[in-house]
């Protein structure tokens, strides 16, 4: 499937100098977005994977089918103060700018293998200190699946080693 010509390039968004990705043209053809949940679920199949998990807000878009394919559960790693009980926390890096991603204490279960789903790996700020959350909570990360890599960001190499599955590269 040539995913990339169901996403628009938007020059200088959400600042100057970034070409932005935007899924929601893919998004919006059923049978694209299908086949390219499809992809992931095939990938995640020989992984064993127990739960997904994915952070805000993009990749819940890309996880939550795969989940609910799979008929196993998706955890969503929130940004700070959206999640209402006990969590862990971690300060990041993105693309442009900084953040704080959460988790719930009780969202991995020691010994679990999980899945990271995301739209975009472009830095891997946001993968890396997701990877560093479910870590915390003993999960064990098998693989991370993103529709899109920017590839001469480099996202991979702060993924110590994960295994990755990306649709298409930039
Ligand atoms: C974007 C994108 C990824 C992340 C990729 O999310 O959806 O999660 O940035 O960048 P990185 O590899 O450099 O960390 P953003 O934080 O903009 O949140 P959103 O999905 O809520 O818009």
């Amino acid at each position: 499937m040539d995913y990339k010509k169901h996403i628009t390039v938007v020059e200088d968004w959400p600042i100057e100098g970034i070409r932005f990705k935007d899924i929601t043209t893919l998004m919006q053809n059923g049978g694209v977005f299908k086949q390219a949940i499809k992809d992931i679920v095939d990938y995640a199949k020989d992984l064993n994977v127990d739960v997904i998990a994915g952070p805000e807000a993009r990749g819940f878009i890309v996880g939550c089918p795969v989940a609910y394919e799979l008929e196993i559960g998706f955890v969503p790693v929130r940004k700070e103060g959206k999640l209402p009980r006990e969590v862990v926390r971690v300060d990041y890096g993105l693309e442009y700018g900084k953040d704080v991603l959460t988790m719930h204490k009780d969202a991995i279960k020691p010994g679990q293998r999980v899945l990271i789903t995301d739209d975009l790996l472009a830095t891997g700020g946001t993968i890396e200190a997701t990877i560093k959350l479910i870590e915390e909570l003993g999960g064990i990360v098998v693989g991370a699946a993103f529709f899109i890599e920017l590839t001469e960001l480099n996202g991979r190499e702060k993924l110590g080693g994960v295994d990755i599955k990306t649709l298409m590269q930039y």
